[in-house]
């Protein structure tokens, strides 16, 4: 299952750590073995002072289409969905190093919300940022109902997060939810000659502007443990798995 997702240090990128995204005939959704696998490798770039940057890349035309349906009909139908997902969401918010991402295609739930923990954030013009939480019966995850007001503002955050609103890249980049857009096939260069730029800086200063910019992490701890809470609650609600199971009945 680790073949879901390739972790490599970039041989033309010293110092740039890459996780990418390699099931893409599922679009690249997120299995609890996917979610273990980028934990680790968060964890272990933390730990080596030779990485200095994390970039996070999916396949042609699809970063991520968020959480794997069938996990949440599974603990929508007595199991758990386990502790994968928040392990993957601590390690984003407690990682050390700048995280770079680079998305082309289709960024789905938490395909959308991690890239509100990346640092730089760069997308082709066919990408679509979507979270449509609400339509599954479930709410905001990965502290997106803090963050994603903060960096957009009340409207488009509820657009994005309630509403279930597709943002094209343009729109992510006008709400700040992303730094850059380009053409589909530029993505992986400049993401990951971003990430490199990044780890020749002086890695300790370039820490500490990063700690200051993103601000207290127990906040943000505090919000997603708050909305796993409620996520948890409605993914057992009928509601949920009747969603559930539409999709997979398609
Ligand atoms: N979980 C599990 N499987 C998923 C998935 C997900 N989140 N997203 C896509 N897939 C699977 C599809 O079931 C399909 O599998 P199959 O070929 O075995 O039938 C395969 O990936 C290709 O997806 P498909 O729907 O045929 O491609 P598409 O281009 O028509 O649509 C999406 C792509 C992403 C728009 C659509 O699959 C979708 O809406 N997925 C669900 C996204 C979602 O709600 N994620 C959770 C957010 S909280």
């Amino acid at each position: 299952m680790t073949g879901h997702i390739i972790v490599e240090q970039s041989a033309e990128h010293p110092g740039v750590q890459i996780i990418r995204f390699n099931r893409p005939e599922k679009k690249n959704a997120i299995t609890r073995a996917m979610y273990v696998r980028m934990t680790e490798a968060l964890k272990a770039a933390d730990a080596d002072e030779a990485i200095r940057a994390t970039a996070f890349l999916g396949t042609e035309g699809a970063f991520s289409a968020g959480n794997d349906i069938a996990d949440f009909l599974a603990a929508a139908m007595g199991g758990s969905l386990g502790h994968e997902l928040l392990d993957f969401l601590y390690a984003l918010v407690n990682s050390r190093k700048p995280l770079v991402s680079g998305v082309d295609g289709l960024a789905i739930g938490i395909g959308t919300t991690m890239h509100m923990h990346c640092d730089l954030t760069i997308a082709s013009l066919r990408s679509q940022f979507r979270t449509p939480f609400v339509d599954l019966a479930l709410v905001p995850e990965a502290a997106s109902s803090l963050l994603a007001p903060r960096i957009m503002g009340h409207q488009r955050a509820f657009a994005m997060l309630a509403a279930g609103e597709d943002f094209s890249a343009a729109d992510a980049r006008d709400a700040g939810l992303i730094w850059k857009v380009c053409a589909p096939g530029e993505v992986e260069h400049l993401t990951l000659a971003t990430a490199a730029k990044l780890a020749a800086k002086p890695a300790s200063a370039l820490r500490i502007a990063r700690d200051l910019v993103r601000g207290p992490r127990e906040e943000i701890i505090a919000r997603i443990d708050e909305e796993a809470r409620h996520f948890t609650a409605q993914l057992k609600s009928d509601e949920a798995r009747k969603a559930f199971e539409a999709f997979m009945r398609r």
